[in-house]
């Protein structure tokens, strides 16, 4: 039997719908001519604003239920005659090493209860969110889907692993077909700009603005493989769309790019002049390499990474840009 849902006239649920990737899922699927987008989410991070788009867009389709996965009833109400289940809810890398419970109640518990409802209400399809943390540090770059994910040794890549395991158990179990998308460094529109965990990107911004160099913790040299948002959510389309189940996928640009490297080009997309200047190396996460092979993405999604790092970070700048003044224009 054919794993391809259509997405036209779709019934979906969108957990972690008002995050940085869920939003722009949420998005793509109002674009794409979805019937009905619930979004399931307890605004621990996201934000409704990241919703305003998809609101005005497709006001009548989208119904955003501010609750949380780890409520069982709630989590089997919504998925009731669902075709789809995007399921992104998570709790960054940061917050679960220092709540361990509370990631294992959400990211590990809360995607069970997840999966068994979309399994107990015949959902066509799950298309769940992992990462490149299962990888830990890589022994082999480009890295391909086969790398073994015995190097990670964080509580999130811990349970995101588990998590891929879960999902593949469940087709055996009770025959639900799933994708999971492994995102490298995603970066991109509507990132976390006030909360606790805010990425490198944001802080440098903010110290760029105020005539601060960028600061780079450590020596700079470790890379990253980013890739957009926006090219993110199309991957998690695509997966839905394909005859595809069962399967993880590695979402990266394929191209690799050392800390240093971000900071020249985030100030040249900025119009800075200023040099970076070094810091002391963080602890959590010191993972010194990222390069995807996404050539399975490519062959059996028809996926790859469209928007360019210069370009994406023109973008991230303008957004970040707009955000302050409307934070300036805001009644205090
Ligand atoms: N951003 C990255 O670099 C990255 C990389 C790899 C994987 N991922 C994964 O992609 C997914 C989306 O990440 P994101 O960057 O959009 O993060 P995000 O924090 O912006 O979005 C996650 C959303 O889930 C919500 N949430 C958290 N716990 C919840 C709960 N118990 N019940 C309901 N909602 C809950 C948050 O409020 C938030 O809106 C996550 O699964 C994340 O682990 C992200």
């Amino acid at each position: 039997m054919s794993a391809a849902v259509e997405l036209a006239s779709s019934r979906v649920l969108v957990t972690g719908g008002a995050g940085t990737i869920g939003s722009h899922v949420v998005d793509q699927l109002v674009d794409a001519g979805a019937a009905e987008v619930v979004v399931l989410d307890n605004l621990v991070r996201g934000r409704l604003a990241n919703l305003d788009r998809a609101l005005r867009r497709g006001g009548d389709v989208v119904r955003v239920v501010e609750g949380d996965i780890r409520d069982v009833a709630l989590v089997h109400e919504l998925t009731r005659g669902r075709d789809l289940v995007f399921h992104l809810a998570a709790l960054r890398i940061t917050q679960c090493a220092e709540q361990p419970r509370l990631a294992l109640e959400s990211l590990v518990d809360g995607t069970f209860t997840v999966l068994e409802a979309a399994a107990e209400h015949g959902v066509a399809k799950v298309v769940a969110s992992s990462s490149a943390s299962v990888y830990g540090l890589a022994e082999e770059f480009p890295t391909t889907e086969r790398h073994h994910p015995y190097n990670n040794d964080t509580f999130y890549g811990a349970a995101k692993a588990f998590n891929e395991g879960m999902l593949r158990s469940f087709k055996a179990m009770y025959d639900l077909d799933s994708v999971a998308l492994r995102y490298f460094n995603v970066y991109g529109p509507r990132m976390d700009v006030w909360g606790v965990y805010t990425e490198v990107l944001i802080r440098w911004m903010e110290r760029i603005d105020a005539g601060e160099p960028p600061l780079i913790l450590g020596d700079g040299l470790q890379t990253m493989d980013f890739v957009h948002v926006e090219d993110i959510a199309r991957a998690n389309l695509l997966a839905a769309q394909a005859d595809v189940t069962d399967t993880v996928f590695n979402i990266a640009s394929g191209t690799e790019t050392s800390l240093r490297e971000l900071a020249d080009r985030l100030l040249a997309a900025m119009g800075s002049d200023l040099a970076p200047v070094h810091g002391e190396a963080r602890k959590v996460n010191a993972v010194t390499r990222r390069l995807a092979d996404v050539s399975a993405a490519r062959e059996q999604l028809g996926w790859t990474a469209r928007i360019g790092l210069d370009e994406g970070l023109r973008g991230l700048v303008e957004w970040w840009r707009a955000e302050q003044r409307l934070g300036q224009e805001a009644p205090a």
